[in-house]
């Protein structure tokens, strides 16, 4: 049965017809540059990829003043919270251990517990060895140790190094970080297993 041009649907206007080739490319325009686009920040990424943190070997103190059994906290320019100790009798690099003390489990100090021979977090019951290993609480139910630093022994210099990208060792070593090693003491034990 053939259709009357009264009962067949009205044909798109020219106008209509601008509008929906308007839209669609568009649309298609828009795809394409969000594709073009997640490709080009792919391949950006592999040319240029994200830089590192910066990081430098900080002075802490001169080796020998910092006693066998003894520590003293260091704050890195970055503000990270260290604590540097020496465990051996000699001054070579393998004497010194450098640890963050901040808890990894919720950033509360940690502190050195002479009489249990650990670091200890009060917060949540935390403890970690001499090597900063967690040992019980929250951190060793979720294998959080605490963060060491590298030190080394460079002419008869304790240095530390540390990330140094936020403040950019803020002004490169004020004088409070020149005093002798004594002049903040934390006990540590006198031997490393
Ligand atoms: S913050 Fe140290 S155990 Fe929770």
């Amino acid at each position: 049965m053939s259709q009357t041009a009264s009962n067949l649907p009205p044909a798109i206007g020219n106008e209509e017809r601008r509008t929906f080739l308007s839209a669609s490319g568009l649309a298609m325009t828009v795809g394409l540059a969000a594709g073009y686009g997640s490709f080009a920040a792919i391949l950006g990424q592999f040319l240029y990829p994200a830089e590192q943190p910066r990081r430098a070997w900080l002075f802490v103190c001169l080796a020998e003043e910092l006693p066998p059994g003894e520590g003293r906290d260091f704050v890195a320019p970055s503000g990270q919270r260290i604590v540097v100790a020496r465990h051996g009798q000699g001054t070579n690099d393998a004497d010194y251990l450098a640890l963050s003390s901040v808890c990894p489990h919720l950033g509360c100090r940690v502190h050195w517990e002479p009489q249990h021979d650990r670091f200890f977090c009060p917060c949540h019951n935390g403890a970690f060895d001499r090597q900063g290993r967690a040992t019980e609480g929250p951190p060793a139910a979720a294998g959080q140790h605490l963060v060491r630093f590298p030190v080394k022994v460079d002419r008869g210099m304790l240095l530390v190094e540390v990330p140094v990208d936020s403040v950019l060792t803020a002004a490169l070593l004020p004088s409070d970080r020149l005093q002798p090693c004594p002049a903040v003491r934390t006990e540590v034990p006198r031997s490393v297993s």
